[in-house]
């Protein structure tokens, strides 16, 4: 039964924000039986969990992440006991998350937690370093892609509706931020895996970029 051991497969899947990682990832996850470790949700809810709390640089963050594991009940992200799923996909958290990433005794925390998660198999990862840093033995790696203009143009379709004040112009200027941010980071920057597949998305569905992520899945499952 090849598909059988699809489901237990480990795929690791990066890119920029806005890349439309999130829907992707839901998809394949629901076509191949795996689950999925969002794991910026993860940067996003520690620099909320800090924010609430006041603290502030490396170590604090670390400390906070090390005592606050974040944890997925089906859809919801619950950090220290709080169900801050809709509070953490906010601008502003995004920019706090984006700031936290670059402390590597976060990103220590973070890893290692992501790493003990994932470690039976069964699971879709997606993020900026989890092709790189958290399981390069995955059993498939994907670099999604595409442009900034229309990463942006996605990024403001999905907050407009809560900030209908936000122009294009401020979202694609906070993506080219966060891009410049991620990728020029020391400690693991947003880069591509050597072997990683890299699946361009402009002018796809999100079914369609799901579809040849399924293809690629299964392809290996078959060799
Ligand atoms: O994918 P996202 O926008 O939810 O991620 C929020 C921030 O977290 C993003 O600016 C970069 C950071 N991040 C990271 O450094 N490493 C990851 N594996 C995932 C996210």
């Amino acid at each position: 039964m090849p598909n059988a051991r699809v489901s237990r497969f480990v795929i690791a899947m990066d890119g920029p924000s806005g890349a439309g990682k999130s829907t992707v990832a839901a998809l394949v996850a629901a076509r191949l039986g795996l689950r999925v470790l969002d794991t910026g949700a993860m940067y996003r809810a520690t620099a909320w969990l800090a924010h609430r709390e006041g603290a502030e640089g490396e170590q604090a963050l670390a400390a906070l992440a090390l005592a606050h594991p974040v944890s997925f009940q089906g859809s919801r992200v619950v950090i220290a006991d709080t169900d801050v799923s809709e509070a953490i996909r906010t601008l502003e958290v995004g920019q706090a998350a984006s700031l936290a990433s670059t402390f590597p005794s976060l990103r220590r925390a973070l890893v290692g937690q992501q790493r003990a998660v994932v470690a039976q198999g069964g699971w879709i990862l997606e993020g900026r370093d989890t092709t790189t840093v958290v399981v390069p033995d995955a059993d498939l790696k994907v670099f999604l892609t595409a442009s900034i203009e229309e990463r942006g143009r996605r990024r403001w379709v999905q907050l407009r509706d809560e900030s209908p004040s936000l122009t294009l112009q401020t979202v694609v200027r906070e993506v080219v931020e966060r891009d410049h941010r991620d990728y020029t980071r020391a400690d693991s920057p947003l880069e591509l895996a050597e072997d990683a597949e890299i699946v361009e998305t402009f002018g796809m569905s999100a079914e369609g970029v799901a579809d040849r992520i399924v293809a690629l899945a299964r392809g290996i499952n078959a060799s």
